[in-house]
């Protein structure tokens, strides 16, 4: 019948989306990232749907599944942590599914990019702070292009959020310095946001590293850096009385 990806959020089921939740209730394949995805969205599922969890399975045993519910007439869910679209190696999923003509939809999730920015009651794009936001990795086992090295990237001082990275916290630290953020540039990690074991560890690059290892913190979790944490910014144009725009006029 169907491939749904599904963006599963960051962990809290209840910040999954409506669409998801229909598709995972309707389903009668599910296969979700278990290493990320809370289990308990399965409990969605009706009766008699063949659940797997991918973190157990290759890329071959995964298509299989798919290939098969699909010979099947079957609806099939692959559950993806956060929104798919970030870190989530759909690409080569749907790719596959185009050469064999298999349809399939996307269902976005909220990022744990997003889930951290509430968590921290912070806005990423404050006007006079930065209007950027980079999403990025440390290269580990997985390689990153030259020109994307922290270095490189913390040249432009906007705010950063690097996934994946966290087991390496002091080279993260060493190569924003190196870059030209300043000791004092502030950064927040976020552990497992949405999850009961969420936490937040606040400081700076002069002393974030130790505060991490110091929780023992080596996964699931986003580091949060620039000056959005706690800079002095400007109020919005957007709601300024002396702004028009399409929808309002100056008063
Ligand atoms: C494979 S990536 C998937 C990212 C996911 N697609 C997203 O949009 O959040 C996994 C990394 O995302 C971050 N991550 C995922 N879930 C998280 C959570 N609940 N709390 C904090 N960080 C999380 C961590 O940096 C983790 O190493």
């Amino acid at each position: 019948m169907k491939v749904y990806f599904i963006g599963a959020g960051p962990g809290d089921p209840e910040l999954l989306t409506i669409k998801g939740k229909k598709i995972i209730e309707k389903a009668d394949i599910i296969i979700y990232a278990g290493s990320l995805v809370n289990h308990k969205i399965t409990d969605w599922a009706k009766d008699g749907t063949e659940i797997y969890n991918s973190a157990y399975l290759n890329l071959e045993e995964i298509k299989e599944i798919m290939q098969k519910g699909i010979n099947e007439d079957k609806i099939v869910a692959r559950i993806h942590t956060g929104d798919p679209s970030i870190y989530g190696a759909i690409q080569e999923q749907m790719d596959w599914l185009d050469e064999k003509t298999i349809d399939y939809e996307l269902v976005p999730g909220v990022s744990s990019l997003f889930a951290s920015a509430a968590v921290l009651k912070r806005e990423l794009t404050l006007p006079g702070i930065t209007q950027t936001v980079i999403l990025t990795r440390k290269e580990g086992r997985t390689s990153v292009p030259d020109e994307e090295s922290l270095t490189k990237l913390a040249k432009h001082q906007t705010t950063m959020a690097i996934f994946l990275s966290i087991s390496m916290i002091e080279q993260v630290v060493e190569e924003l310095i190196q870059g030209g953020y300043q000791n004092k540039t502030p950064v927040a990690v976020v552990y497992k946001v949405s999850w009961p074991e969420e936490k937040i560890i606040y400081g700076d690059l002069s002393n974030i590293a130790s505060r991490v290892k110091e929780c023992n913190i080596d996964k699931t979790a986003l580091i949060m850096v620039g000056d959005f944490i706690n800079g002095k910014y400007e109020n919005s144009r957007l709601y300024d009385k002396n702004f028009s725009h399409g929808y309002r006029h100056k008063v």
